[in-house]
């Protein structure tokens, strides 16, 4: 076992030879300093398990020093070493910070137990940092409402299990990053991630994704693929936009999420894979079947655990919450948002979700220029007059969005490759939406 490093700062010769001494003697490594300035350095150099600290120094006094140690490295047990019935500096010292304290004469069984223990508490306190971070770090935030907490622990309970999701909820509101964290938070977490949009293939090209095939099955089959359920195997399979997949490879897929069985294309050899399927849409699914372009049967398959994630606009308690967060990892640091932002940000019905609140917040901080963030910095929410939050709330989003886009192209004087940028969507997408608008 590599030896435990002690930092010892004692300006007295004599005593901290022989504490030295005594240290090396049991095993640790020791880094030496005779005042403050030296320890500082020394601090900064190296890391240490612990760290004795004699109280009184040619340079200031211990108590000096103990905050500053804690605040850069809070998980170092410091130990103060204080002269005889100085009753008022151990507690000084114990209330800025030190783990403990030794009175001189200070006998060598004595100093080697403190510091034992003060080295196995600070070991801990890493251990468990380390542990909350990975925790806190893992999850993504979405914000600290009723119906977001309630979602979560549903999510979590979801995540250690192996039943089919279904995540529904309108563009913009985390679905993919929803579907990533459930993975992530789940016992097939070392295992592949595969994912795939539904919309954007068609017929053979999908199933030949999904499945994969032999060479020369179809005229564009050069060689031997596999498909991402065979890749997905012990691991998650994510068919994000599943409203949208075809309805001849629906049929296959139904097949395969209950026997768990596929065959490349072309081949006739039955293939196993142990895949864990997560779905999402932003359509209602329900809707679809009964429309008939999506099968009852693969509906009720993955409607098994379904997840909706709200809208923004009805919970706007969560908001502000949501902009700081997303503001910090920008790296903006000026929070709290002022209030009158808070209120301008809330006041707005964010068709597109998540994603256009961080699209507006990335745009904001680059107009603020490193000033602190204010309503003038959201041109286009900034006293528009499009009303507010609650009425919106109540109407269709499809009028909703109608009105989002023309205020967004107004903004951008007209300029669809910036509104599309704004808007968070590509500009084929925006073409699309103001085709439906104007009925071409
Ligand atoms: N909780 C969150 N924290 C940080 N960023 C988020 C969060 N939720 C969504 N985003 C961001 O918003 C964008 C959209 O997220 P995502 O693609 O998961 O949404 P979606 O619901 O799948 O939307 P769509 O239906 O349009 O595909 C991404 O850029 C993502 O980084
Ligand atoms: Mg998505």
């Amino acid at each position: 076992m590599e030896k435990r490093k002690i930092l010892l700062v004692e300006d007295d010769d004599a005593t901290l030879f022989g504490y030295e001494r005594a240290l090396v003697g049991a095993g640790y490594a020791v880094t030496t300093a005779q005042d403050l300035k030296q320890g500082r350095s020394a601090v900064l150099n190296d890391s240490f398990d612990a760290l004795l600290l004699d109280f009184k120094l040619p340079d200031g006094n211990a108590l000096e020093w103990i905050p500053e140690i804690k605040a850069a490295y809070p998980h170092l047990p410091v130990i103060v070493i204080t002269g005889k019935n100085d009753v008022p500096t151990v507690v000084a010292a114990m209330k800025s910070g030190a783990e403990n304290f030794l009175i001189k004469p200070v006998e060598t069984d004595n100093l080697e137990a403190c510091l034992e223990r003060a080295i196995e508490v600070g070991a801990l306190r890493r251990r468990d940092s380390v542990r909350r971070r990975l925790s806190q770090g893992s999850a993504p935030f979405f914000g600290s409402s009723k119906a977001i907490s309630s979602l979560l622990d549903h999510i979590q309970v979801a995540a250690e299990s192996e039943t089919p999701l279904l995540i529904q909820g309108e563009t913009g509101t985390g679905k993919g990053v929803l579907a990533r964290w459930i993975h992530e938070y789940s016992s097939r977490k070392t295992e592949p991630f595969v994912e795939l949009n539904c919309s954007c293939l068609k017929g053979d090209l999908l199933r030949s994704e999904l499945y994969g095939h032999t060479k020369g099955s179809f005229t564009s089959a050069v060689a031997d693929r596999e498909g991402l359920v065979e890749m997905a195997d012990k691991g998650t399979l994510f068919l994000d936009e599943i409203g949208d997949m075809d309805l001849s490879v629906q049929t296959q897929l139904l097949k395969t999420i209950e026997e768990k069985t596929y065959r490349r294309i072309g081949e006739n050899r039955v293939r196993q894979s142990d895949f864990r399927l997560i779905c999402a849409s932003n359509k209602d699914l329900l809707h679809e079947t009964e429309k008939g372009t999506f099968r009852k049967d693969l509906y009720y398959r993955i409607h098994i655990f379904p997840i909706s994630i709200p809208a923004l606009r009805s919970r706007t308690e969560d908001i502000g919450p949501l902009a700081e967060n997303l503001l910090g990892e920008f790296g903006y640091s000026r929070l709290p948002l002022r209030e009158e932002v808070v209120a301008l940000l809330r006041d707005y019905a964010w068709p597109g979700n998540i994603r256009e609140l961080k699209n507006m917040l990335e745009r904001a901080q680059l107009l603020a220029r490193g000033e602190e963030l204010a309503p003038a910095h959201f041109p286009g929410l900034d006293g528009g007059g499009s009303g507010n939050a609650r009425d919106d709330a109540m109407q269709p989003l499809d009028e909703l969005e109608k009105r989002h886009l023309v205020k967004v192209l107004e903004s951008c004087k007209g300029d669809k490759k910036k509104a599309s940028k704004l808007l968070g969507i590509s500009l084929a997408s925006l073409y699309r939406k103001l085709g439906k608008l104007t009925g071409v």
